[in-house]
């Protein structure tokens, strides 16, 4: 049921048990049938009537969320909710749908809902309503029959206890198969996922927007899992880029934002692309200087935000790490302009932890040793495919210690790093 992976576990045991002795001696799943099960579990979610892919939610902030389906063919849609467990009357599931510039969603195939007013402490059980639209005219719109979606019941997203967990996967690059098998490994007591980027490999098509992002966060929410997703630069650059946002529900439409869980204040941050704008690959289409002086301005307001200066602890999600120990003539555009702009912004808001992605290569960025040059904070950075390498790392947060670790593929713990505050 909701913190449970019935399906993930026996798949992750069907890896180590068909892995080669020897891969598994080394604590290398590697097995191609595990993977190939664990990609069809995601693509299995894909609907043949009138909900072409069931709801997925993502979170706008600690106590409200969005929530997003795709229909086969123009419709309209409302999300039913309830907190009742077990058998619920009509009257305990209320509605909610997404508006905007004054008008409802509809007439299309991808469909939203807002979801607020609910009690973060307890779990949400949600299903998405839809009716085809046979006819839509000025002054009247036919409908067909409703039809309903699975129920997905979500975890809690506030705890009574005053801690906060989330994990993080990044450079999936349209390796689906990882999220049931990955997913499992720092156990089923965390609250939401954040995806870290280059989860879709320059995104070309519809078809690769729903396998490799609309399905895998549909998969977390059948697991009661609501995710965040974060751009990496791939997101940011093929024929689907510039349409990405309309598949998503994003907090006051960014892709950037900040939230408090617990005693944490999370930031969620867009590093953009990694080429200077005027790089031949972007065919004189990109704009991220500018866009990421915009988010410098943004990230100065919220560091002196009265929620930002009450958590215990500030820790930052991003796809391109900062990396002080990189030389600046070894540096890509892409992390100098980042460290540029947001790195004096990372120490005024004492940030204790940046997760990052995008190397490929796990690594733990320390503390630069020498205060005076700023960077008082650990990078953890997550690895990619092939599964033998890729991770999920976990952060915990309590009133009075925060902690990190970065799990392989293999369940052992990679990296870790722990922080006590009286
Ligand atoms: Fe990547
Ligand atoms: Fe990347």
């Amino acid at each position: 049921m909701t913190n449970g992976f019935p399906l993930s576990t026996p798949l992750l045991a069907m890896v180590l048990a068909l892995a080669p002795t020897s891969a598994r001696a080394q604590g290398k799943p590697t097995t191609a049938a595990a993977e190939e099960a664990a990609r069809a579990e995601v693509l299995a979610l894909k609907g043949d009537g009138l909900i072409a892919v069931p709801p997925w939610v993502e979170i706008l902030a600690g106590d409200s969320m969005g929530v997003g389906w795709m229909t086969a063919e123009p419709a309209d849609g409302h999300v039913e909710w309830t907190q009742k467990p077990g058998e619920a009357a009509d009257s305990d599931w209320r509605r909610s749908t997404a508006s905007k510039h004054g008008l409802v969603q509809a007439n299309s195939t991808i469909q939203k809902a807002v979801l607020k007013g609910y009690d973060p402490t307890k779990p949400l059980r949600l299903r998405a309503v839809s009716r085809p639209i046979v006819k839509f005219q000025p002054y009247k719109v036919e409908y067909g029959e409703p039809v309903k979606s699975v129920e997905v019941e979500i975890r809690p997203l506030r705890r009574g206890d005053g801690s906060a967990s989330f994990v993080v996967l990044n450079d999936v690059h349209d390796h689906i198969q990882f999220y049931p098998l990955l997913t499992p490994l720092p156990g089923s007591d965390f609250d939401f996922a954040v995806l870290a980027g280059d989860i879709v490999t320059d995104p070309m098509t519809e078809k690769q927007v729903v396998e490799s992002l609309l399905l895998p966060m549909a998969w977390l929410a059948s697991r009661g899992i609501p995710c965040f997703f974060l751009r990496g630069n791939h997101e940011t650059r093929g024929a689907m880029a510039r349409r990405l946002h309309e598949y998503l529900v994003l907090p006051f439409d960014r892709y950037y934002a900040a939230m408090t869980f617990g005693p944490m204040r999370l930031l969620l941050l867009d590093t953009g692309e990694d080429k200077p704008d005027s790089s031949v690959e972007y065919s004189g289409l990109v704009d991220f200087d500018a866009y990421m002086e915009d988010q410098r301005d943004w990230l100065a307001a919220e560091i002196t935000s009265d929620a930002h200066e009450a958590a215990t602890w500030h820790v930052a999600v991003q796809h391109i790490p900062p990396d002080y120990r990189t030389p600046p003539e070894k540096k890509w555009y892409g992390p100098t302009r980042i460290e540029t702009l947001f790195g004096p912004l990372y120490d005024a808001g004492k940030l204790d932890l940046i997760v990052a992605a995008h190397n490929h290569r796990a690594a733990v960025v320390p503390p630069n040793p020498d205060p005076s040059r700023g960077a008082q904070y650990y990078v953890f950075i997550g690895d990619a495919h092939p599964l033998a390498k890729a991770t999920i790392q976990r952060v915990d947060a309590t009133p009075k210690t925060l902690r990190v670790r970065r799990f392989q593929s293999d369940g052992t713990v990679g990296a870790e790093h722990s922080w006590t505050r009286p």
